[in-house]
Parts: structure tokens; sequence; C-alpha cells
């Protein structure tokens, strides 16, 4: 059985229809104060799947999600699997300053305190955040899926590029399975929507087989792939350098579209043809279904 809260619906059902299991339906509405009112509708299975992303509004898709998990707990689920596919706070998986809110493991410890049994999520930004979770925590790749659709549109080769050395990781599981080039650029974080971006020659770095280097993104269809594109600041860095350095056109790719801050708009002013998101987070970029990706994890 599966069950999808608000932020995931579509989703939900769309695994629902993969798996060929039947969809469970919440009744969720608030009262005049504000708060939260919540409804599991028919019988429930001994096992559950509940998907639901924790993206914005953060605190009410994830205290929905903790009612959820509980009330499946309490009326009978012997097992509830929990799928997050965008982990809202798994930002702040450390204190970088002193002080602050361990954000992360405090979600981790709710959503096990309510009563997950197992818990999947997409391409969180730092994997340590699942070592919080006592049950069983996996993190999935939307890469594949990602590299499938770009293979349905894209008729000659791209070149692949990540906005940082930390999604070169992204840029190299999409460059694999399309069967093309590709590099990075190098990114330094001034402030939460300011970054500053350059170019660098892979074959410098010793830890690539790499060989492409600057000069292989003049006349070419360039493709950015970055885990999460929130203001849009290190993507919008990204096409001005690749723009410079003569790409023919730019696609920006990403699992998690949070585009904040008017990004979208930012993205598009800066050159991009197409953004293209996963449906980790529901919004007009989300091109890329991760229905079929839930569907294979749960059917292990
Ligand atoms: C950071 O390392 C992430 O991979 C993304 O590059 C970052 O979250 C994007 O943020 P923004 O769109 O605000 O530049």
């Amino acid at each position: 059985m599966i069950i999808g809260g608000s932020a995931s619906q579509d989703l939900a059902a769309h695994v629902a229809r993969e798996l060929g299991e039947e969809l469970c339906y919440v009744e969720t509405r608030k009262f005049p104060d504000g708060e939260r009112y919540l409804r599991i509708t028919g019988e429930v299975a001994d096992e559950v799947t509940v998907i639901q992303s924790t993206g914005y509004p953060q605190d009410e898709n994830l205290m929905e999600l903790l009612f959820i998990i509980s009330n499946l707990k309490d009326l009978g689920a012997k097992k509830v699997r929990v799928v997050v596919p965008y982990m809202g706070y798994a930002r702040q998986e450390k204190r970088f300053n002193p002080g602050e809110t361990i954000s992360a493991k405090i979600i981790c410890n709710l959503i096990e305190a309510a009563g997950a049994d197992e818990f999947i999520t997409f391409n969180i930004h730092e994997e340590c955040v699942l070592n919080f979770f006592d049950i069983p925590a996996r993190n999935i790749s939307a890469m594949p899926a990602i590299a499938e659709y770009i293979k349905q549109i894209t008729d000659e080769k791209p070149l692949i590029l990540a906005p940082d050395k930390g999604a070169y990781g992204f840029a190299q599981e999409i460059s694999e399975i399309i069967g093309c080039d590709c590099t990075y650029l190098a990114k330094v974080r001034l402030g939460p929507d300011k970054v500053e971006t350059k170019i660098v020659d892979v074959r410098c770095d010793s830890e690539s087989e790499n060989t492409v280097n600057v000069d292989s993104v003049k006349g070419m269809h360039a493709i950015i792939i970055d885990d999460i594109i929130a203001t849009g600041g290190t993507i919008v860095n990204a096409i001005n350098i690749l723009k410079q350095y003569g790409a023919k056109s730019v696609d920006v790719c990403c699992v998690h579209g949070i585009l904040t801050n008017n990004g979208a708009t930012r993205i598009y002013a800066a050159g991009a043809d197409k953004i293209i998101a996963t449906n980790t987070l529901s919004s007009d970029t989300s091109r890329v279904s991760i229905a079929k990706s839930i569907a294979d994890v749960l059917r292990d």
C-alpha cells in the first residue's frame, strides 16, 4: 500500500501504478486556527510506504509526514517505509557556527520516533545525515533517470558540466550513461546567495582521467548538472562562464528544483534554454519522474 502526503501526491500515484499497488488517500485540511487535520481513509495494510517530500512549506510538510507515520502505526501497520524524495533541513548537518541547531539530526530523530521502519531519500546533500538514523536509511541517485531524459531530448553528444567540484560525481554518473564528456567548474561560496565561479582545466586534476579542457566548451551543447538549485546563483555563474567560453547552448538539470528568489527567471535570463528538474519537488520545471526509481527500490 502506498500513501502520498500532500507534497507528493502525484508521485505517490505514479509509484503505486508502477508497482500495481493500492494507493491510500489521505484527507488533510486546516482548522480555522491553522492547526492541521489528517485522516487516513480506508483499511491500513500491514506494510505501507509513505511518500512525502519536506520542501516548502517545510514545517507543514514535515508535521504532516510525522502525523501520517504515527497514525499508520496506531492504525495497525506493522512496517512503515518512508520515502522523502527531497528532505528539507538536510543541509544543516553540523554546527557551522557555535550555537547552531543541527536541524538534520532533529528531523531524522523525529521521523524515526514517529515510527518509521526504513528511510529512503534522493541525492541528499550530505550522505552523513543518514547516520543520524538507527533504522535502515538509503540515499538513491536520480542521475540515471535524468540521464535517460537527456538522451531522449538531445540528438548530439552534449558536454556535461558540474558547477562545482562537489557535483562532479553527478556529471560523471550522467556522462557514463550517455557516453559523452564531462568536466566541472570551480566555485567559491561567498555567502548564502553569493558565489564566485571559475573555469578549470581538468587535465590538471590528477584524480581525473578526463581529457576535457576549457576549449572543449566552444560550440558545444552544454548541460549543467547539480543536486539542488535554490537561488540559482551557482547556475547563473556557470551559465555566464559557459557562454563566455563559447557554448552553443546551455540546458540546466538538477534533482531538487527549489528555485527560490526568482531562481528560474534568473537562470533563463542568464541564457539557459531549459531547466530540467525531477519531481522530488513539484514545479513547472519537474520534467523527470523518479517514480520508477522509487518503485525499483521498493521492489528490492
Ligand atoms: C551546494 O553545494 C549545492 O550543490 C548547490 O550547488 C547549491 O545548493 C545551489 O544553491 P544556489 O542555487 O542558491 O546557488
